[in-house]
C-alpha cells in the first residue's frame, strides 16, 4: 500500500483565517537545483575582509546556500526609521558572485536597544510579572502593537529592497517562533487574550461552560475580569491554560503572518521559519506549517542520550508529518557539540555525516548548520560551526567539506518522497492539556510514551508518520495512540472509523481522558474509544514510585510475564478479548492488554507501562495484523528509503561499532558497487540506489 500523505488537522482558527493564504508549497528554492547545503552567516559578527576569505571557504565546501540576517536589526536600523542597507547590498552581491542562494532572515527576533528603551511596555512579561530586558535575544511581547508595526516594516522594508533579488532563493521569518520565551502576560496580551477568547466563545456564558467555572466559584460576571492564568494561589483552572496555550500559539503565528504577508506584497519567493518540531512545545505546527510555503526545522541532539539518533529520526518524521511528506528544510543542526546543554558532548567522527543522512532520508531536501564561522564573542562561543575556531586544518572541516561533495552528487534524491504505513498520533494541544498539574500521577508522560512506542517502532525497522487525532488516517495500516490524554469525540470517531474500515490502531493507557475543554468525557474516561476498543475504563490505579506490576501475556501475545510500571487500570470488558493479565498489584487478576476485532480491523488497548523491550509482543502482534514487515537488522542500524519515479534512495546508518551486511540490492552511491548485499562499517553510512 502506497498511502496518501495525511491531511493535517481540520481544527477550527479562531481570530484568524488560513483562507486566502497563498500556498506554494509545490516550489522547492528558486536558483537551487540539487540539495542545499549550507548554514546561519553572521558576517555582521567579522570585519569585512573576513567575508571574502568565508565565500571562498563556502565554496570549497560545497556551500550553496546560508541563511543571513537573522539577527541583523540593529545594524539595518541602528536608530528607528534610520535604515541602512549598503551593508547588506555588498553581502548579497558577494554571495551571488560566487553562486551562493541566499535565504534572508527578517530580523525580528531581536529587537535592538532602541526599541526596548523607546516601547518598554513592549517587554514579554513573565507569569510572575517580571518584564524581560534587554541585553540577550529574544521577542517582544506577540501582542504588542509597537512590535507588531515595526517587525511588519523591517520584514516590508527588506522585501521592497531584496524581493527581486537574483541571489535570494528564500525568506526567513523570524527565528524559532516560541523560544526562549513564548508565553507573555503583559496587559497587551491580556487584552488580546480577552479579543481571542470573545471570538472563539461568542458569549461569556459559553466560555463559563467551556471553562467549568461554576468549580470552584470562578464564574465570571464581565468579561474585563477575565484574565491570563496569573499566578495563584493553587491550581490555576486547567482548561483557561489550555485556552491560553492555544492564544500564545496563535498570536505567534500571527505576528508570522503579518511578516509573511508584508513579504508577499513585494516578493512572490518562497516563506519559511524555522520549527522546533518535537523541541518546541508551545507552537501548534499542525496550524503553522499551513502558512508556511516550505517546511523548515531545526534540530539539536540530546547529548546526554546516548540513542540521541532515535530523537533526531523522531523529530525528523514529525517534520516530514507537519509538511504533510513534502521535502522539508534542515534548517539547522551542529557540526559537534553545542553550547546550552548541561555537558556539550562533541560528535564523534561519521556522526555528523550520519546526522545529516538520517534527515535526508527521512525528506530533507537541504541540509543546513547553526553556523557558518564560529563566534568569537557573546553566549554562542563554544558552540561548534562549519569553520570551527581551529581553522580549516580540523576534523571539523574535513568533515564538512566531504559532507558538501557527498551532498553535491547526491541531488538526484531531491524531491522523492518518504512513504510508510504506520502513524503515531501527535497533538500539541494534547500536550498542553496533560503537562498541568493534579493529574493521577507526575511519573505518566505523554512525551515519554510518545518517545517508547516511536523507539519500538524504530528498533522495528518501522517508518512512521505522526498524525493529528482529527486528520486522515485512511492512508495507514497502523496508528498508535500514545497516552493521548486529550482526544475529542471527533478524533474518538475518526480513529473508530480508521478500525472499521480495516486499520490496526494500538492505544496506551491514559488516553481520551478529556475533551477540547479539559473536561472529562460524558461517559467516562476513554469514553470515545469505548465502542472501538471492547473496554472502559472504570478507575485509574497509578501505582507507587518504584512499584511494579506483573504482566502475565497469553497465547496471542506469545506467552510470559514483563513487569510494567507507573500505572494500571481497572477495566471493564464489553465485548474485547482479553490479551495479557495482571497477577500482582492494585488490578490483579483483572485485564491488562486487551485486542477486539472491530469492522475490518482490529484495536488493541494497553492499559500500563511497557517499556520499550516488553512493548514488542503487543507491537509485533499489531504489525502481523496490520501486515507492515519489521526488519531483520541489528540493533541500531538505521534503514530510510526515500521513493523516486522508478528509483528508491536507501539511506542506511550505522550507529554501532561494527560493521554489518545489509541486504539491500542496489548501488552504493559513493563506490558505485552494485551488490544485493552492502557491508557497512562501523559508525558508517551507505546510499544505495535501488530501481523499482
Ligand atoms: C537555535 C538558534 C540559533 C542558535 C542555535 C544554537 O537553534 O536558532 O540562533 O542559537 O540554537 O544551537
Amino acid at each position: 500500500m502506497s498511502p496518501t500523505p495525511p491531511e493535517t488537522a481540520a481544527a477550527p482558527v479562531h481570530g484568524r483565517s488560513s483562507q486566502g493564504a497563498r500556498t506554494t508549497a509545490e516550489q522547492w528554492l528558486p536558483g537551487l537545483d540539487g540539495l542545499g547545503y549550507g548554514g546561519d552567516y553572521n558576517p555582521e559578527q567579522w570585519p569585512e575582509e573576513v567575508w571574502e576569505r568565508d565565500v571562498e571557504l563556502m565554496r570549497e565546501a560545497g556551500v550553496n546556500l546560508v541563511s543571513i540576517g537573522i539577527f541583523s536589526w540593529a545594524k539595518l536600523e541602528p536608530r528607528e526609521g534610520e535604515l541602512d542597507f549598503a551593508w547588506l547590498d555588498r553581502l548579497i552581491d558577494l554571495l551571488h558572485g560566487a553562486g551562493i542562494r541566499v535565504d534572508l532572515g527578517t530580523p525580528t527576533a531581536s529587537p535592538p536597544a532602541w526599541f526596548f528603551r523607546t516601547y518598554p511596555q513592549a517587554r514579554v512579561v513573565t507569569r510572575d510579572g517580571l518584564p524581560l530586558d534587554f541585553g540577550s535575544r529574544g521577542m517582544a511581547s506577540p501582542s504588542s502593537p509597537d512590535y507588531r508595526r515595526l517587525s511588519r516594516r523591517i520584514a516590508s522594508e527588506l522585501a521592497q529592497r531584496y524581493g527581486q533579488h537574483p541571489a535570494i532563493a528564500l525568506w526567513h521569518v523570524h527565528n524559532e517562533y516560541g523560544a526562549p520565551v513564548s508565553e507573555c502576560y503583559s496587559p497587551a496580551s491580556a487584552a488580546a487574550f480577552r479579543a481571542w477568547l470573545r471570538d472563539r466563545y461568542g458569549a461569556l456564558d459559553a466560555l463559563n461552560a467551556a471553562w467549568g467555572t461554576a468549580f470552584w466559584g470562578q464564574t465570571y460576571g464581565e468579561w474585563d475580569h477575565v484574565d491570563v492564568p496569573r499566578a495563584t494561589p493553587s491550581v490555576v483552572n486547567p482548561a483557561q491554560v489550555l485556552d491560553f496555550r492555544r492564544f500564545t500559539s496563535d498570536s505567534l503565528l500571527e505576528c508570522f503572518v503579518a511578516e509573511r504577508d508584508a513579504i508577499r506584497e513585494h516578493s512572490a519567493l518562497p516563506v519559511t521559519t524555522n520549527f522546533m518540531a518535537a523541541a518546541c512545545p508551545s507552537v501548534d505546527l499542525w496550524r503553522w506549517a499551513r502558512e508556511v510555503d516550505v517546511v523548515s526545522n531545526d534540530h539539536y541532539l540530546t547529548a546526554a542520550d546516548p540513542r540521541s539518533h532515535v530523537g533526531l529520526a523522531m523529530a525528523a518524521d514529525l517534520t516530514r508529518s507537519v509538511a504533510r511528506g513534502k521535502p522539508w528544510i534542515l534548517m539547522e543542526h551542529s557540526t559537534s557539540g553545542v553550547n546550552w546543554q548541561p555537558r556539550n558532548v562533541a560528535k564523534r567522527p561519521g556522526e555528523m555525516r550520519r546526522n545529516a543522512l538520517s534527515h535526508l532520508g527521512r525528506g530533507a531536501d537541504s541540509i543546513m548548520f547553526f553556523q557558518w564561522r564560529a563566534s568569537r564573542s557573546g553566549a554562542e562561543k563554544f558552540h561548534s560551526a562549519m569553520l570551527p575556531h581551529a581553522g580549516t586544518s580540523s576534523r571539523i572541516w574535513r568533515e564538512v567539506t566531504a559532507l558538501g561533495a557527498e551532498l553535491a552528487s547526491l541531488g538526484e534524491i531531491r524531491g522523492s518522497r518518504v512513504r510508510t504505513e504506520a502513524a503515531i498520533v501527535w497533538d500539541w494541544e494534547s500536550h498542553w492539556a496533560q503537562d498541568q498539574p493534579w493529574r493521577p500521577s507526575e511519573d505518566v508522560s505523554h512525551r515519554e510514551r510518545t518517545e517508547a512506542c516511536y523507539d519500538r517502532l524504530w528498533r522495528d525497522g518501522v517508518t512512521t508518520d505522526f498524525v493529528h487525532p482529527e486528520g486522515d488516517l485512511s492512508g495507514y495500516r497502523l496508528v498508535v495512540v500514545p497516552a493521548s490524554y486529550l482526544l475529542t469525540a471527533t478524533a474518538g470517531a475518526n480513529l473508530t472509523r480508521f478500525v472499521a474500515d480495516g486499520g490496526t490502531l494500538v492505544v496506551s493507557f491514559f488516553s481520551g481522558a478529556v475533551d477540547e475543554h479539559d473536561a472529562v468525557h460524558p461517559g467516562g474516561f476513554a469514553a470515545p474509544l469505548r465502542d472501538v476498543l471492547g473496554v472502559g475504563v472504570e478507575e485509574y490505579l497509578p501505582l507507587r514510585a518504584d512499584e511494579s506490576v506483573a504482566v502475565e501475556l497469553g497465547a496471542a501475545l506469545g506467552g510470559g510475564t514483563v513487569r510494567a510500571d507507573v500505572w494500571a487500570e481497572h477495566l471493564v470488558i464489553d465485548d474485547a478479548e482479553v490479551v495479557a493479565t495482571y497477577t500482582d498489584g492494585p488490578a490483579a487478576g483483572m485485564a491488562a492488554v486487551t485486542h477486539k476485532h472491530h469492522g475490518a480491523g482490529s484495536a488493541w488497548y494497553v492499559s500500563t507501562r511497557l517499556d520499550v523491550a516488553a512493548l514488542a509482543p503487543v507491537m509485533h502482534a499489531a504489525y502481523a495484523q496490520a501486515g507492515i514487515e519489521r526488519s531483520a537488522l541489528p540493533d541500531d542500524v538505521e534503514v530510510v528509503r526515500r521513493r523516486g519515479d522508478g528509483v528508491d534512495h536507501v539511506v542506511v546508518l550505522n550507529h554501532t561499532q561494527d560493521a554489518h551486511d545489509v541486504a539491500v540490492a542496489g548501488t552504493d552511491l559513493a563506490s558505485g558497487r552494485t551488490a544485493d548485499v552492502h557491508a557497512v562499517p562501523g559508525e558508517g553510512a551507505l546510499v544505495l540506489r535501488v530501481s523499482r
